[in-house]
Parts: C-alpha cells; sequence; structure tokens
C-alpha cells in the first residue's frame, strides 16, 4: 500500500489534518487502533474555541455542530461564595466559546471522511515507524483481520495521543519532554438532572475546585478536584453531591440540580510538551506531541491548531518540495502550544487547592481571582485565550 500522508490516529488532529489534505488533492490515509464505536462513545471534554468552530464550518463539517453546539458568550467564576462573570463577547470582539463535545466533533469528521471516499482502516496497530531519515517511510501495521500490512508514505503524521507509536519513534536522545504532574485529578460525573446554570461554573472553593458544565438540557457533566488515586466506587451518589453542593455553596443560596449519575470517572492532571514535534519525515499533533490539564479546555482546540500548521506546510512540500514551512513545523506549532501551556497551568493554579497552601497562598489566589473578575484589561487577556487566539 502506499499513499502520500500516513496519518497514525483517528482523533480530531488526523481526522482534520486528513480532511484538509483533501481540499489540496493530497492523499492520506488512517490508521486507528480503535474501532469506531469506541472512538465515538468515548466522553472527553467538551469546549471549541471559536478557531475550531470557524476551521470545522471552512472544511464544511459544521452543519450538526451550528444545530446543537451551544454558543457560551461568558464564563462564571466563583469564588468568595459568588458567581463572577467573564463576558467572553463584550471582551473580544464578539468571539466566543462553543460546547460541543469532542465525540460529537469525532462523529462528524468520521462520517465526512468515509463520504469523500478516504481511507481510515480501523481496529489496525502499527507495529513500526521505520526509515524516517528516508523519502519513503513506513508505517508497519496489523490490520483488523490480524493480518501484518506495511503503507509507505513520502510522510507520517503521528495523531495517536500520548501513549502511541508516533512520540515513541523520536528516540528519547533527540528529544526533550517536559512533564508536570499535578498532585490532584479531575471526578467526572455524567447525570440526568435540567442544566444548573446557563453558562459553565469555574468554581474555586477551600474544599478544591469544581466545574459545571453542560451536554444536553438533560444531561449535565460536572468535575470536582480530587485524590488522583481515589477510586470511583468509593463515591456514592449521595457522596458525590454533597461535595458538588459543598463546593459550589455560597451566600446567594445557589443549589445545584441532581439527578441520576450514569457515569464516574477519575481524569489525572498533566502538562507535557515533547520537543521538537517532529523527526525526519514524522511530524507530531496533538495529545502525541503535548497534553495539557482540562481546566483551560484546550486540549483539542490545540489539536486543531497543529495541523492547520501542518497541513500548510505539507501543502507547499507537496506543491514543489518546499521543505521550509516542514522544517520550521515545531518552532511555529510551539508558540501557540507553550501559549496554551501557560494558560492551562494558569487557570489549574489560581482555582485549585494545593496540599499545604498556606493562608498567603489562599489569600493571594483569591486576590488573583478578584483581579481577573475586575479589571477589563485581565479579563481580556482570559477572555481571549480561552475562546482561542488566532492561528496566525
Ligand atoms: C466539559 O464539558 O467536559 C469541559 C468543559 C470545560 C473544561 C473542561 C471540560 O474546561
Amino acid at each position: 500500500m502506499r499513499t502520500q500522508v500516513g496519518i497514525v490516529g483517528a482523533g480530531p488532529a488526523g481526522l482534520l489534518l486528513a480532511l484538509m489534505l483533501e481540499r489540496r488533492g493530497i492523499a492520506s490515509v488512517i490508521i486507528e487502533a480503535r474501532e469506531r464505536a469506541a472512538i465515538e462513545a468515548t466522553i472527553r471534554a467538551g469546549i471549541l474555541e471559536q478557531s475550531t468552530v470557524d476551521l470545522m464550518v471552512e472544511l464544511g463539517v459544521a452543519d450538526r455542530l451550528r444545530r446543537e453546539g451551544v454558543v457560551h458568550h461568558g464564563t462564571i467564576l466563583r469564588f468568595g461564595g459568588r458567581n463572577h462573570r467573564i463576558d467572553f463577547a463584550d471582551l473580544t470582539g464578539g468571539r466566543v466559546a462553543t460546547l460541543y463535545p469532542q465525540h460529537e466533533v469525532l462523529k462528524d469528521l468520521i462520517a465526512a471522511r468515509l463520504a469523500q471516499g478516504g481511507h481510515i482502516l480501523f481496529g489496525a496497530k502499527v507495529t513500526e515507524i521505520a526509515d524516517l531519515a528516508s523519502d519513503e517511510p513506513q508505517l508497519h501495521f496489523t490490520d483488523a483481520a490480524g493480518l501484518a500490512q506495511t503503507l509507505r508514505c513520502d510522510i507520517i503524521v503521528g495523531a495517536d495521543g500520548s501513549h502511541g507509536a508516533g512520540r515513541a519513534a523520536i528516540p528519547a536522545d533527540q528529544r526533550k519532554d517536559f512533564l508536570r504532574i499535578y498532585p490532584f485529578g479531575w471526578f467526572g460525573i455524567l447525570c440526568e438532572a435540567p442544566p444548573s446554570s446557563a453558562e459553565l461554573i469555574y468554581a474555586r472553593h477551600a474544599r478544591g475546585f469544581a466545574l459545571i458544565s453542560n451536554r444536553t438540557p438533560e444531561v449535565q457533566r460536572m468535575y470536582f478536584q480530587c485524590d488522583p488515586d481515589d477510586i470511583v466506587e468509593h463515591w456514592s451518589e449521595d457522596r458525590i453531591w454533597a461535595e458538588l453542593q459543598a463546593r459550589l455553596a455560597g451566600e446567594d443560596g445557589f443549589r445545584l440540580k441532581e439527578g441520576r449519575i450514569f457515569q464516574k470517572t477519575i481524569v489525572p492532571m498533566r502538562s507535557f510538551v515533547c520537543e521538537p514535534m517532529q523527526h525526519g519525515r514524522l511530524f507530531l499533533a496533538g495529545d502525541a506531541a503535548h497534553v495539557v490539564p482540562p481546566t483551560g479546555a484546550k486540549g483539542l482546540n490545540l489539536a486543531a491548531s497543529d495541523v492547520w500548521h501542518l497541513d500548510r506546510a505539507l501543502g507547499a512540500f507537496f506543491a514543489g518540495g518546499d521543505m521550509a514551512a516542514l522544517e520550521a513545523y515545531t518552532a511555529t506549532a510551539l508558540r501557540r502550544v507553550w501559549r496554551a501551556q501557560h494558560f492551562s497551568w494558569w487557570m489549574t493554579s489560581m482555582l485549585h487547592r494545593f496540599e499545604g497552601a498556606s493562608e498567603f497562598d489562599e489569600r493571594r489566589q483569591l486576590a488573583e481571582l478578584e483581579h481577573v473578575t475586575t479589571s477589563r484589561a485581565a479579563a481580556t487577556a482570559l477572555a481571549e485565550t480561552y475562546v482561542g487566539l488566532p492561528y496566525a
């Protein structure tokens, strides 16, 4: 088998890239270890930046997003027992965030890719990424039927997440990994209840952080900071609601609307960047190259911005062998990656409870939140990064 761009991973990065390359008439094949149904059922985060929405519109894959995505003109920071609103649209000249869960994005991208007659090999596991220094690197993989196969390519893109073969194909002595592990995780639930708030609530409380998000009018998504080694079975429905209610309680008498909890998961929190994001003819995109804690809702959006840059560079390469943009890919992508790393770390540090924090630290945290919600300049800095900075 031969193609121009061999893409490992049918996540947001791999699928968006395949659709962008198709527009340029560049052929690609996506190899994905999981089955389609599993990908489409995995619950991940749900906020799309304005830039990500714009990209999906441009690619003609935003019909359902436009119908079912919920536009958020602002968000709530809750601390000191009160809500403080950040008005995205007002602060950024009309830019907004859109709530549309990642697995819905994936359903739309997979359907669009298959409708174009594009190849996605589901259930196919990459066994080796070879000959990256040559003009014809190869992806060796085992297909869904268990047969050993080889895909010869001009370029390989590793968009296979943080535990995939892509990053592992860059020799450890030729890359540097930057890692920060947070001493807490997020306990995430899905519940059958009406929304408690029209906009997301990021809550700072002495007991720890909580986030109130939505899925549909009938299903809500909520999280609370927890011990990353905790076990979901230790948390009964009653205990979960008591904890969430305590963290959202305040002088305004706010109460969450409760309902049956039908999913519980613990999400670890880490910040990670691999530099460089390329090696020979291999280019990394999305979680294969970097991971952010979910507090800034940046993960999927960063995957989209990586492949936006990669698509342009690949366009120049296939149009006339111009390697310059591909060679500059790491430097170009990393500027936005580190901006998002800082933002996600900052939001995390401002809103979470840190074990061993002093009273001074707590007062400082509150002063920062006070500043962000009362200074127009500070609020603008949060808003413009949350809704997404322009790609270029
Ligand atoms: C979600 O709805 O799952 C969600 C929203 C915002 C975040 C993280 C997760 O920052």
